[in-house]
């Protein structure tokens, strides 16, 4: 994709990240008990890259046809649905999920920030992810959608959130498995990230009453470049700073995660748990970290992850044929694609 394209699309989510940036200051007011609400908050505030929002409010316009950021996102569409109540609420699960993701990944270091059980502690931690966990719920309810449609969006909520807790437990469970296979990496990383890119993308046709054709290829969407994003991070967590990141590099392979880079490398006979000599974020080197990437980098596990995640835009790209043309659905095509050029 050309620069230009590129740069469309980082504007085009930035305008609606400061969109859904006011919408959650409105929605998650810091109340009693105060310690509670401002860990809730502290992912939320500490920023964050919006993209699933991003991808629900532009397949909203996308199916109305709406010229991108034309009409207000709080009364939506012919019933003047508040299409940002239910942005608001992926992006809540979102923030949920990485406060209870750097408890199981025992990490520090989030959106630039120290972790919320890190800020605060352990049990105000669980709480607070609890609390967003519930807080998405009562949002996707506040649409204002004919009632047959939002309990329809609320079931495939609640379907995300399930398949993200058996995601995440086969991602813990990978790291003291020897060899996992292709087929079962790509069902883990499915399930504890692409299914919430698919209800981001698949939500809207469900409030809006799209035709079920729609929604699967919505769905089918948010699976396949929400697959791909996690590669593209996998490839992240060892090629960019911390710094650059928000987070601690090399993270995975201090945890000794799986992933398609360390499943290609030990195809090729290299010896995954040796590449890293710790088991604590805070004492690995950059020096350790730079002679993993060159072995990967050698025996071509890069390459391939690439590669993969290539594909897999590709074949989800197609799935937006079933949208009319229009300014949102080349977005969308433009975000596929950044999803893997991103470099944070
Ligand atoms: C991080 O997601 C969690 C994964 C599924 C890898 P993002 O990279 O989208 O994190 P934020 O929301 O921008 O912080
Ligand atoms: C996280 O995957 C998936 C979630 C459900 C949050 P990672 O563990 O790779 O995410 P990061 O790298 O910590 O953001
Ligand atoms: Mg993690
Ligand atoms: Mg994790
Ligand atoms: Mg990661």
């Amino acid at each position: 994709m050309s620069a230009p394209a590129t740069d469309n699309v980082t504007a085009a989510i930035a305008e609606r990240r400061e969109l859904v940036d006011d919408a959650l200051l409105e929605t998650l007011p810091i109340e009693e008990p105060e310690r509670l609400y401002t860990a809730s908050r502290h992912l939320l505030d500490a920023g964050g890259k919006r993209l699933r929002p991003s991808v629900l409010l532009l397949t909203a316009e996308a199916l109305t046809e709406t010229p991108p950021l034309s009409q207000s996102y709080r009364a939506f569409g012919p019933d003047d649905m508040d299409i940002m109540a239910a942005a608001v609420s992926v992006e809540v699960i979102q923030s949920f999920t990485l406060i209870h993701d750097d408890i199981m990944d025992d990490d520090d270091l989030r959106r630039g920030v120290p972790a919320v059980h890190r800020a605060f502690d352990l049990d105000t931690a669980i709480l607070a992810g609890d609390t967003l966990y519930s807080k998405a719920f009562e949002c996707m309810l506040q649409t204002g959608a004919p009632s047959e449609n939002s309990v329809r969006a609320l079931e495939e909520l609640a379907t995300t959130c399930t398949e993200i807790c058996e995601g995440q437990t086969m991602d813990v469970a990978f790291e003291s498995q020897d060899t996992v296979s292709t087929s079962e990496y790509l069902e883990m990383v499915k399930l504890k990230t692409a299914v919430l890119y698919a209800a981001s993308a698949a939500i809207p046709g469900l409030l809006l009453g799209a035709d079920d054709d729609t929604v699967d290829s919505l769905h089918q969407y948010g699976i396949d470049v929400g697959m791909a994003f996690q590669i593209q991070d996998d490839l992240l967590d060892l090629t960019m700073s911390s710094e650059q990141l928000g987070k601690q590099r090399g993270s995975d392979l201090v945890e000794n995660k799986q992933t398609l880079i360390t499943l290609h490398a030990r195809q090729q006979g290299v010896d995954v748990e040796g590449l890293v000599d710790t088991d604590s974020v805070e004492a690995v080197t950059e020096a350790e970290i730079d002679a993993a990437v060159a072995e990967l980098e050698r025996v071509g596990s890069i390459e391939y992850a690439r590669n993969t995640a290539r594909e897999l835009i590709a074949s989800g790209k197609d799935n937006l044929t079933v949208l009319e043309p229009s300014p949102a659905r080349d977005v969308l095509s433009g975000i596929a694609d950044y999803l893997i050029e991103r470099n944070y």
